[in-house]
């Protein structure tokens, strides 16, 4: 039997897609599709429909009161909760995955299209899975251009990947030059479609993926990713600031929106070396104030 799924539908302002996307990945949504002019299945004319996609009934349910708080009044937003049979995401990635480039280098790209000639020795092929981390979305892609510009062989960095979803952060990491990559996922089929992917590209040597808690993990990293929402950055701070070498440590986030910018605020001894932002969404660096320096 095909698994089932709960989904939530609502038609919005296009305006107001990226926010509502952002409260919807923060409530545990697990997949997301928008409808509006631009895409295959249109939307209404000014307006967008988003279908996002749940595990679990309850965790729907209470995705749905929150989103319909937040929308308020607004004219014909109508939220709907339904059970679905699984809509064939495993086939559909496949017509919409192409190979996309990140920065100078890297390039990500399905087990069987290849980027154009010439781009062979960073590529990162990614297996169809229900794991969140292809690239198409915003918080992923700042992410992988921060890493290519970073990132460089010889270095021997040391990578924690926090949510490592598809594992697609940690595996650019290491492909463009980083020594090795530990990945954690609250979601066990992220870690098993990470090794799944890891093995797939030849680096399970190098990256390791585990459902262990931050809590839990030991040490200091060179690197530490984090494409987190903005309430688990707010919740997960500190422990993701803990886990910084001193000196040139970086802690890179992402998967905020500009307006939750203020909101999660900076994370603890860290300060800004730099930010990305496009269409709405923000990543950002954080390193550990060189001495003498009071920024
Ligand atoms: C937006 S996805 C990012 C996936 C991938 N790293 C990327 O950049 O595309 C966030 C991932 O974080 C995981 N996650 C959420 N809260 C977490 C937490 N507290 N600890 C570890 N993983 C978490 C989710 O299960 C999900 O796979």
């Amino acid at each position: 039997m095909s698994p089932r799924y709960s989904c939530i539908e609502v038609a919005l302002d296009a305006d107001r897609v990226d926010a509502a996307s952002g409260l919807l990945v923060g409530a545990g949504a697990t997949g997301l599709e928008t409808r509006d002019a631009s895409t295959l299945v249109a939307g209404p004319t000014g307006r967008a429909v988003l279908i996002a996609w749940f595990d679990a009934p309850e965790t729907a349910t209470a995705a749905s009161e929150r989103l319909g708080q937040w929308l308020g009044p607004e004219k014909g937003s109508a939220v709907t909760v339904k059970a679905v049979e699984d809509p064939g995401w495993k086939e559909a990635w496949r017509d919409y995955f192409k190979p996309m480039r990140f920065g100078r280098r890297l390039w990500v790209a399905p087990p069987d299209r290849d980027p154009p000639e010439g781009a062979t020795d960073t590529i990162i092929r990614l297996l169809p899975s229900g794991a969140f981390g292809t690239g198409t979305h915003e918080s992923t892609s700042l992410m992988l251009e921060l890493l290519d510009d970073l990132v460089r062989p010889g270095q021997g960095l040391r990578v924690l990947d926090v949510g490592c979803g598809s594992g697609i952060l940690a595996l650019a990491a290491v492909r463009l030059g980083a020594e090795q990559a530990f990945g954690i996922d609250v979601d066990p089929e992220a870690v098993e479609a990470a090794r799944e992917n890891a093995e797939k590209n030849g680096l399970d040597g190098p990256c390791r993926f585990a459902g262990t808690p931050l809590d839990e993990v030991d040490g200091t990293y060179d690197l530490v990713l984090a494409n987190l929402s903005a309430p688990v950055l707010i919740a997960e701070k500190g422990k993701l600031a803990d886990r910084v070498a001193a000196d040139s440590g970086l802690l890179l986030w992402s998967g905020l929106l500009d307006t939750d910018v203020d909101e999660v605020g900076t994370p603890p001894g860290l300060t800004l070396v730099r930010d990305l932002r496009r269409n709405e969404w923000v990543a950002a660096a954080w390193g550990r104030p060189a001495k003498g320096d009071d920024r």
